[in-house]
């Protein structure tokens, strides 16, 4: 059995207007899962995603990662589980991208020929290496999305969290982020993808959970809720339309 890494119970949250926004959430995450978070707009995916980290607290339930309160444990839950938001504008805080990148580890105290060496590698693997002397604001918004996730994986944590992470990216932007998520996901990192492009990811994911007004309705393998996901307003991948199944979405 792979190790339990996250472990929800009974999760709630009302917003300060008293908008309830997650209903008595229960669910166990595992090492080395991909998961689609799915569900229309304003289904609870960014709500749940933001207390995984500890960045919203809940009015009644428990969250823990491996095994200790994300509450009582703010600092080492965020080294276990790094998070690429929506928008990746509001993640950036370096001068440069270097910089940007090299933020967090500078804060960890890594020696500067660590830095550099991590830093570059992050870089090279997101095709942001001949950028690194640019202030973030410059670049466009799927430059932008590389740089958010260089500055999460450079931190190596175990479990990655992408919220809509291929909005707004062309063609060759998303093959790049998919090519990349699925490559950590190789290397035994455990992934949760919040997404509307089901049909990007479907064929990588071994779980899809669905969220509707706040609560999970479903949560099973990719292959048994494809054809539940219009009843909860999300799209059919074309190709199990049509009869082929799931099937990968790069060539
Ligand atoms: N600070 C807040 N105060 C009140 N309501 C909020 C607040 N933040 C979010 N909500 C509401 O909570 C609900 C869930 O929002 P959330 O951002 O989690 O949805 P989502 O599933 O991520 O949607 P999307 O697909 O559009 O990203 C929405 O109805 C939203 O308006
Ligand atoms: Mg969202």
């Amino acid at each position: 059995m792979p190790e339990k890494i996250i472990d929800i119970n009974d999760l709630c949250h009302t917003f300060s207007d008293g908008y309830i926004g997650l209903k008595a959430i229960c669910v166990s995450i595992y090492k080395g899962e991909f998961i689609i978070l799915a569900g229309k707009n304003g289904s609870g995916k960014t709500t749940f995603l933001r207390h995984l980290n500890g960045l919203l607290q809940s009015d009644s339930g428990q969250i823990r990662v491996k095994g200790h309160s994300v509450s009582n444990h703010l600092i080492q839950t965020r080294k276990t589980i790094g998070m690429v938001f929506q928008d990746a504008d509001t993640q950036i805080v370096g001068d440069t991208v270097f910089d940007e990148v090299a933020f967090g580890l500078e804060n960890l105290k890594f020696s500067r020929a660590d830095i550099t060496a991590k830093v570059t590698q992050a870089l090279k693997g997101l095709s942001l290496f001949h950028l690194q002397d640019r202030t973030p604001s410059s670049l466009s918004g799927g430059e932008k999305r590389r740089l958010a996730i260089a500055g999460i994986l450079v931190m190596d944590p175990e479990v990655i969290v992408f919220d809509e992470p291929f909005s707004n990216l062309d063609y060759p932007g998303t093959i790049q982020v998919l090519t990349t998520i699925i490559a950590l996901n190789q290397s035994g990192h455990t992934i949760i993808i919040a997404t509307h492009d089901i049909e990007t990811v479907i064929c990588e994911a071994t779980r899809v959970i669905i969220m509707e007004n706040g609560q999970i309705k479903e949560d099973g393998t990719p292959a048994d809720l494809v054809k539940h996901l219009e009843s909860y307003g999300v799209k059919e991948p074309c190709s199990s339309k049509f009869g082929l199944g799931i099937q990968p979405w790069r060539s």
